[in-house]
């Protein structure tokens, strides 16, 4: 057989076809989704799929910098496909100052990573996610992180942890080990903290310029705390942190209960943009994020001109579909109206256009199949009534109706199913 050779049947790497019972699922995903982000009062908003690269690269950090899909257009417009919704929705502020604030929003849509395929990480993925923008006040953290874990409890996921960190502790910590200036090379070791060994982590550290003393220092404190614990450890790192921590924590306590968290230093992101708070979720046994999110209160001065502070999250809903099961949804046909001769097409169409008017699924057949294919393909299929109209049948002015999942069969009056 010719055609095209496999490689270019299958979707270019990275990516994936989404077929009807995975597309469903994903919708059924996208309404309870949304219907949550609604409930807190945040509104849907969508940007364009492609970005100016220099608003992309901006606050991304280099890691995210060598994932994005980078291309010219014809007139040399240097573009790219956005990598998440934070930034394209900064840049949409940015020339809408004038929204009242704070701005919540929210977002179901495609996003695009050059990053290397394996299981649970893609190149074109979904994030639902929602932005908080224009407050500065912990019960905003605390709402964004309440309305996370509202989103996954409304997606099915009975098991779940957020561990929460804050950016400004780790740095504290750094400060008061003199080793601040190392920064970048301890954020990329404690990101690492969950998947390696300890030596290999320290190694990171220590090969950026930290000392061997001050990396173990680090390693040691980045460990897995209660909340409570945590505020005691950056009142001590701190005081107005650790107060404003607090506050946060009194906040989060109100609205969900705390087994639901943990404090750990080892969560720091992989964004540039984050600021204070910063979190990310893990769903039963699923080994990877499924969603993360953080304070940016610097990113939208940096497309605007004027500091507002901001946070919010991103789920990648095809992660938590897969960690929650929610993988294929089934859409059986209503009815499928069989025809033994063309004289009968007239009642199939108008009893068939009847049905659809009432809200159901209706195919006539086309004329090629005999009816042993005809069962075998609406079985295939998934259908719950066919409908057969045959000569004798229309002579008595009846039609036959099978319910293919009862295995059971009338006949009923066709004036009566039109009328
Ligand atoms: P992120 O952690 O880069 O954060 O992505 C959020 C979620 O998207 C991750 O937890 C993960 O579930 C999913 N994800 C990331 N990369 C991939 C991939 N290659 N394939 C499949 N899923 C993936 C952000 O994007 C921030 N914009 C979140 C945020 C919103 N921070 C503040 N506001």
């Amino acid at each position: 057989m010719t055609g095209l050779p496999d490689q270019l049947r299958r979707p270019v790497r990275g990516m994936r076809d989404w077929m009807p019972q995975q597309l469903y699922a994903l919708r059924r995903m996208e309404e309870v989704l949304s219907s949550v982000a609604e409930q807190y009062g945040y509104r849907r908003v969508e940007t364009p799929v492609v970005e100016h690269f220099e608003v992309l690269a901006k606050k991304a950090g280099q890691e995210v910098i060598n994932e994005i899909y980078y291309f010219r257009d014809k007139a040399g417009r240097e573009l790219g496909l956005r990598f998440d919704m934070t930034v394209p929705i900064a840049r949409v502020l940015s020339y809408n100052l004038d929204l009242p604030r704070p701005v919540r929003w929210y977002y179901f849509s495609k996003v695009f990573r050059y990053d290397e395929p394996q299981h649970g990480r893609y190149r074109e993925f979904f994030q639902f996610g929602v932005e908080l923008i224009g407050s500065a006040s912990p019960r905003a953290d605390a709402e964004v992180i309440q309305l996370l874990a509202a989103s996954l409890e409304a997606a099915g996921a009975s098991k779940y942890v957020i561990r929460i960190n804050d950016r400004r502790a780790v740095d504290k910590l750094l400060e008061s080990l003199g080793a601040l200036s190392h920064r970048d090379a301890v954020y990329r070791a404690l990101d690492k903290k969950l998947k390696l060994p300890r030596e290999e982590v320290i190694g990171i550290m220590t090969s950026g310029g930290v000392s061997r003393d001050a990396a173990e220092k680090i390693y040691d404190t980045a460990s897995e705390m209660s909340l409570d614990e945590a505020v005691e450890v950056l009142r001590r790192l701190d005081g107005r942190l650790g107060e404003a921590y607090a506050k946060f924590v009194k906040y989060l306590e109100a609205a969900v209960p705390m087994e639901r968290f943990k404090f750990d230093m080892s969560i720091v992101r992989g964004l540039d943009y984050y600021t204070g708070v910063v979190f990310e979720a893990f769903v039963g046994d699923y080994w990877l994020a499924v969603g993360g999110g953080g304070r940016y209160d610097d990113l939208l001065e940096l497309y605007s001109g004027v500091k507002i502070p901001a946070l919010g999250f991103a789920i990648g809903v095809e992660r938590l579909m897969e960690a929650v099961g929610l993988q294929s949804v089934e859409k059986p046909l209503d009815y499928y109206i069989y025809i033994f001769d063309d004289d009968a097409y007239k009642h199939a169409v108008a009893l068939a256009n009847r049905l659809r008017k009432q809200g159901h699924s209706v195919v006539v057949e086309l004329g090629e199949k005999n009816l042993k294919d005809v069962f075998e393909y609406v079985l295939k299929i998934g259908t719950r009534y066919l409908v057969l109209i045959g000569r004798k049948e229309l002579e008595k002015g009846v039609v036959k109706i099978r319910d293919l999942q009862k295995r059971e069969e009338v006949e009923v009056p066709l004036s009566a199913l039109l009328s």
